[in-house]
């Protein structure tokens, strides 16, 4: 990897080209999140950002999860202060993947709950293993979640479906998450790996602010009311034309061939 190296306890990194792959590694432990995996996860994102030759970002877990949660073993030596302390460093990391300027695909190959679940949804795209399983079983543990998956369901399923997962607990299948449109794809867990490298080197092959302003304007966007949100849209449009890939895909249309962007 070029000039900087990864070297980090939960996170294995790998790059192929534009595409840096992120794979959680505490495979014992269903790869349940502790503050130092956290911090790992924040840090790697804030570097992601500055980093030109990095396109796009896979993220993913080893073993038959993706990630199961706050480590709930690390919860019981907490007390409150450490315990804000955790959910503010939380939201710090989903803050650093939201905020990043890179796109990021969530290759969920098992279980993503609680925190796990709110990771994925930190992401910009989520592909499923046939064998992945959602939910913010939170309730079960007399609690509720604190990475934003409370306003984020409601956001994206819907207050009946919301409540239903969060009331519960209960986990949805990678079919369910597609049918409530929070799940891109569903695919053998043979071929997940593939599926998200594919979509990932797709995504490494778009010009890079454009993809960069794609992602700020649907998060930020969400929020906002239509006609702030547009005039967003429009001022970043107006800032994008003049930059050279922008000149470079419109005058590649016109002489027929592949633009080749360069994140200028
Ligand atoms: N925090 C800490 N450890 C966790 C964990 C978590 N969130 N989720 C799983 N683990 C650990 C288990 O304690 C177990 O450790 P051990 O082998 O040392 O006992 C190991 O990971 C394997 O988990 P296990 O429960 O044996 O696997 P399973 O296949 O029977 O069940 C789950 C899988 C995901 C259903 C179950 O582990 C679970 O409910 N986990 C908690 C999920 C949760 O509530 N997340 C939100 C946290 S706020």
């Amino acid at each position: 990897m070029n000039d900087i190296t990864f070297d980090y306890t939960y996170l294995q990194v790998e790059q192929t080209g534009g595409v840096l792959t992120l794979t959680l590694r505490r495979k014992a432990k269903l790869n349940a999140m502790n503050a130092a995996m956290m911090a790992e996860l924040t840090d790697i994102f804030r570097r992601i950002h500055e980093r030109p030759d990095v396109r796009s970002v896979v993220l993913t877990g080893a073993g038959k999860a993706f990630m199961a949660g706050a480590d709930i073993e690390e919860y019981r030596s907490f007390d409150l202060g450490a315990f804000f302390a955790f959910q503010n460093k939380g939201r710090d990391m989903y803050r650093a993947i939201e905020e990043c300027a890179k796109p990021v695909v969530a290759a969920v190959n098992g279980y993503a709950l609680g925190g796990g679940f709110e990771l994925a949804l930190a992401c910009d795209l989520i592909v499923a293993s046939e064998r992945a399983k959602f939910g913010l079983p939170e309730v079960k543990l007399g609690l509720v979640p604190g990475g934003g998956g409370v306003q984020k369901a409601l956001r994206i399923l819907g207050p009946y479906a919301a409540k239903d997962m969060l009331m519960t607990g209960r986990f949805l299948t990678a079919q369910e998450g597609r049918e409530l449109r929070f799940v891109n794809a569903v695919v053998p867990p043979e071929q997940l790996a593939e599926a998200a490298a594919t979509l990932a080197s797709s995504l490494a092959e778009q010009a890079p602010l454009a993809v960069q302003g794609l992602k700020k304007l649907v998060n930020e966007g969400r929020d906002a009311s239509l006609e702030t949100a547009q005039a967003y849209d429009r001022a970043y449009l107006a800032n994008l034309f003049y930059s050279a890939d922008a000149q470079e895909g419109i005058t590649a249309f016109a002489e027929k061939r592949p633009p080749l962007f360069i994140g200028k």
